[in-house]
């Protein structure tokens, strides 16, 4: 397998942008702080890398798409600050620090949300060279359905509310797409609404939901393998919250035998691609043994 790309300076560049939109001096600081203490050098930002590298594929350069991929953390830093307060899933670290509500307190930590879904779409609706007005709408579109109901919210709340239930393995399968795989089916989306091509689009529809699966699994089994230390945030969670995972289904070697299955499916799926989508299999293959 080859080695994982250094994605260092998409990094670096996507913190410096956040710092340079947070030095508006309309912002309160009660709500510029806490972003920073949460956001800025904080998190994996997979989202933003594999948005980057499947637009790579259709020959989009970083700078046409960073405001997407800017927009696109947001939206995911914001469902982690709500995921973790205390009438979700009441954590106290994230990111290898105390909560933002332990923090601050719950009310900055809504607001701080709250701040994060309106400036995601503040950057989504940014002029740009490269994207025309119809396609840029098509985006705000594609973004508002993934983080809303019938995506990344909607599996929110069938994820607190069926743990009472004895749900189905499709159910579980179906919340895990809506409240994780909705976002990363936006990541993918990116690079072929804007080439246009609609044969890409399918493909990457497909491979979504398996990225999605595989990286959901793989949080649960960080869940109960990993450590405080290595994850940044407590782990042996889902038991105590009743949280119905795949891995209850499955058992930890059935899980892992499934993300097995899914990589293949996208090896199988991407092959047409040949070497050009080298990067983005290394970045599924970097998931299988994560502990964080
Ligand atoms: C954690 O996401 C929440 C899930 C959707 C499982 P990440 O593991 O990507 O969190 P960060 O952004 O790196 O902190
Ligand atoms: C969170 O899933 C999914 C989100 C939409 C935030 P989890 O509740 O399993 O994520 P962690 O384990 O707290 O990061
Ligand atoms: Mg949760
Ligand atoms: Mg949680
Ligand atoms: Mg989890």
């Amino acid at each position: 397998m080859s080695a994982l790309k250094d994605y260092t300076e998409i990094v670096t560049d996507l913190d410096n942008y956040m710092i340079e939109l947070l030095g508006n001096s309309q912002y309160p600081k009660q709500l510029v702080d806490p972003i920073k203490y949460i956001f800025i050098g904080k998190g994996k930002r997979i989202r933003a890398i594999l948005l980057v590298e499947v637009c790579a594929l259709f020959e989009l350069r970083y700078k046409e798409i960073r405001n997407i991929a800017l927009a696109l953390e947001c939206i995911h830093t914001y469902s982690l600050i709500h995921d973790d307060l205390p009438a979700m899933d009441d954590d106290d670290y994230r990111r290898g620090q105390l909560t933002l509500h332990k923090k601050y307190d719950e009310a900055t930590a809504i607001l701080v949300g709250d701040a994060l879904i309106s400036l995601a779409f503040e950057l989504l609706t940014k002029p740009s060279e490269n994207i025309d007005h119809e396609c840029a709408l098509l985006l705000v579109n594609k973004l508002a359905k993934c983080s809303g109901m019938g995506g990344m919210v909607g599996g929110q709340i069938l994820d607190l509310k069926i743990n009472n239930s004895t749900p189905s393995i499709d159910l579980v399968n179906n919340m895990q797409q809506m409240k994780t795989g909705a976002l990363f089916h936006f990541a993918c989306l990116v690079g072929p609404i804007i080439s246009g091509n609609d044969a890409d689009q399918k493909i990457f529809e497909q491979f979504a939901v398996s990225f999605g699966s595989i990286f959901q699994i793989s949080d649960d089994l960080i869940d109960i393998q990993s450590t405080l230390s290595e994850a940044g945030k407590n782990v042996n969670k889902d038991k105590e919250k009743n949280k119905y995972t795949l891995i209850e289904f499955l058992g930890v070697d059935g899980a892992k035998a499934q993300i097995a299955q899914h990589l293949e499916d996208i090896r199988i799926l991407l092959r047409d691609y040949g070497i050009k989508s080298q990067n983005i299999i290394n970045l599924c293959q970097e998931l299988v043994d994560r502990r964080s």
